[in-house]
């Protein structure tokens, strides 16, 4: 496969990257957003990636963020020099990446979208565009297209119930939606073997813990299905395209989708006044007594949900600290056990302490999540009333040092 190059075009000043042969990255970097989906953090961006093929025949595979059209419709039409489009490959129809189809049609109106039924009803239903005369495939169906063909595997549930990915076999190429995908925005380069990759290997993990973390078994499933294919090239919607470290992004899916956890303690609390506090610093200091090197305490008040899930799917011990609050847990715990419940969390060596002023609530609490999470306590929880005492400390140390067992 020939090395990826950078191709400026003068005429429009617009930047466009040839990843292949008569392929090219017309994504777009969205810097602007705060929180994807208007729920994860974006502290360096995200990616919409979309490709053209400009080969016998044209064809874009997924669209952009709407509010980037322009910019897009530059880069695409600096690559077609007036072709005509052909086909438009609908991956995924999320708005991030599907958000421009409406737009598209309009500029090149003898195209045919490419997607799957469940597809299709939602361009009908999002867009209100009609889809008579479009090619709606199953799976497995493909699509020649002269000088390759792209065969088309549905995927559902990764993480939206029409998700599909492209193949095309002759190259090697996965046009693989989301999956595989990543936050943070691109940074000058599109292809790993151009780039400093480092930040993005974080950044995939909480991709997944944020936006797969229910869907692990459909991510299994689309892993057994796709398992065999010779792939040198994986482009997903967000994040580089990659190829000599394509195996090792499968090998990271893959591990977060068995639910393979590390060696380590995540410790997760919220404090008003810093009793829990002064517990939660215990408990990770019998955790490292215990000889456990990866401790990790988040103050749920202060760290992003996105990076607490990102620890909790990565690490093989939980410890959850909280105190009483009207009546129940104090919110932001409730917030995160939740949405731990919500998901498809992998089992962990769980641990409790609460506390409470008047009325113990927290434990309680804390006690129905553990079954709801069908997860037993590795010791009792440890509760306090108001201020917590050298006792207790000891005790949130030995929660600690019990934790920590079987992962030294
Ligand atoms: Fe990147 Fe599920 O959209």
């Amino acid at each position: 496969m020939p090395a990826p190059a950078n191709i400026l075009n003068a005429h429009q000043n617009c930047f466009i990257m040839k990843i292949s042969d008569n392929l090219y990255y017309v994504g777009v970097n969205d810097r602007v957003k705060h929180r994807f989906e208007a729920l994860w953090s974006l502290p360096g961006g995200v990616s919409y990636n979309s490709y053209l093929i400009d080969g016998e025949r044209t064809v874009l595979v997924d669209t952009v963020d709407v509010a980037f059209f322009a910019e897009y419709l530059e880069k695409i039409n600096a690559v077609l020099q007036g072709r005509p489009l052909d086909y438009l490959v609908i991956n995924h129809m999320e708005p991030d990446h599907s958000g421009s189809i409406a737009l598209v049609r309009k500029y090149f109106p003898g195209v045919r979208l490419v997607g799957n039924c469940r597809t299709m009803e939602m361009v009908r239903g999002f867009y209100g565009e009609a889809t008579d005369g479009d090619l709606v495939v199953k799976d497995g169906d493909t699509l020649p297209l002269g000088d390759r063909t792209l065969t088309f595997r549905l995927v559902p549930m990764l993480h939206w119930p029409e998700t599909m990915v492209t193949y095309d076999a002759a190259a090697g190429i996965l046009f693989s939606g989301d999956a595989f995908g990543c936050f943070g925005a691109l940074n000058g380069a599109v292809v790993d073997t151009q780039m400093d990759t480092a930040p993005y290997w974080r950044e995939m993990e909480r991709y997944c813990a944020a936006i797969l973390g229910k869907f692990r078994a459909p991510v299994r499933a689309a892993l057994a299905k796709l398992d065999g294919l010779e792939i040198n090239m994986i482009c997903s919607t967000h994040g580089p395209v990659w190829t000599e470290e394509a195996p090792r992004v499968v090998d990271l899916y893959r591990r977060f989708a068995e639910g393979a956890l590390q060696p380590g303690l995540v410790v997760c609390y919220g404090s008003m006044y810093g009793n829990t506090q002064r517990m939660a610093e215990a408990v990770a200091e019998g955790a490292a007594a215990a000889g456990l090197r990866r401790v990790v305490v988040h103050n749920l008040s202060v760290s992003p949900l996105s990076e607490v899930l990102t620890d909790v799917f990565r690490y093989g011990a939980l410890a959850v600290g909280a105190p009483t609050y009207n009546g129940g847990l104090f919110p932001p715990v409730e917030d995160l056990l939740q949405r731990l419940v919500h998901r498809d969390t992998p089992p962990h060596r769980l641990g409790f302490f609460g506390g409470y002023c008047w009325s113990a609530q927290a434990v309680r609490v804390m006690n129905d999540y553990a079954c709801r999470l069908k997860a037993q306590p590795v010791a009792e929880p440890v509760e306090w009333k108001q201020g917590a005492g050298g006792d207790e400390l000891e005790r949130a140390r030995e929660l600690g040092r019990r934790l920590a067992e079987g992962l030294v």
